[in-house]
């Protein structure tokens, strides 16, 4: 796939870098600086450019929209129309300190996302994991236990993308079903956060459900 990157910052560096190494063509765009972008797509290998937005958003199968919920506005007008596009969002309703939740119990910010660009495929996924444990998800892809990563959306050809980005990163997908479940998963993240930052045990850290098969006794 051809995937655009919109916000390179801790999520959308690695991500956009991952998927490189996953064999997709990445363009990385919106940071504050070009020479940032450019050095992330060098390293990021030979399918992997930076451009702006607008560059990321032409001809994308995907884009990943990884901004702090305050620039989502800004880097969408620079993005231009996005009609038809798959938007994989990462992004997370968050105040300006990243404290608390800006959306919450009557919406999500993934449906406030869809209403702010009606015309794509938007798809939830990668919010609920920090950026620390992504390379390291990503090297451990071949073993068999793998971490869950949930997403949600409105749309099946966005699931679709989000299933192969999913298990392209090495996580294992589940559908947690439409858009309007970021209702609960959203504050699930804040959850995430918390034992990621607030313990001493650390940020690399991953989630992974399971149905077990308890006998009668
Ligand atoms: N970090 C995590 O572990 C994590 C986990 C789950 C969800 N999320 C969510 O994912 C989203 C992205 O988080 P993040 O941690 O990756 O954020 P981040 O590191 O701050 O990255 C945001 C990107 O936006 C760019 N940017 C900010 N202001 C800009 C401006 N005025 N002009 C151009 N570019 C600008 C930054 O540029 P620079 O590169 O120059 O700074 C950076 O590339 C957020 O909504 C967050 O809540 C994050």
């Amino acid at each position: 796939m051809r995937i655009g990157i919109l916000g390179s910052g801790l999520m959308g560096a690695k991500l956009g870098t991952i998927f490189a190494r996953a064999g997709h063509e990445v363009v990385f765009s919106y940071a504050r600086s070009e020479r940032k972008l450019k050095r992330l797509a060098r390293e990021a290998g030979a399918r992997a450019s930076a451009g702006s937005p607008a560059e990321a958003a032409r001809d994308a199968d995907a884009l990943l929209l990884a901004v702090h919920w305050s620039r989502v506005r800004d880097v969408l007008r620079q993005a231009g129309d996005l009609s038809g596009r798959v938007v994989v969002t990462c992004s997370m309703p968050m105040n300006a300190k990243d404290t608390d939740l800006v959306v919450a119990h009557t919406s999500s910010g993934a449906e406030e996302l869809a209403k702010r660009v009606p015309g794509a495929r938007v798809v939830a996924a990668f919010n609920t994991v920090p950026s620390e444990v992504l390379f390291g998800v990503f090297a451990s892809r071949r073993k068999r236990a793998k971490p869950s990563l949930v997403y949600y959306s409105d749309d099946a050809k966005a699931k679709r993308v989000a299933i192969e980005l999913i298990q392209d990163v090495g996580f294992e997908p589940v559908d947690a079903g439409p858009l309007r479940m970021g209702r609960y998963v959203e504050p699930f993240v804040l959850l995430i956060a918390r034992l990621a930052y607030e313990t001493k045990r650390g940020p690399e850290l991953a989630y992974r459900f399971e149905r077990l098969k308890i006998g009668k006794r």
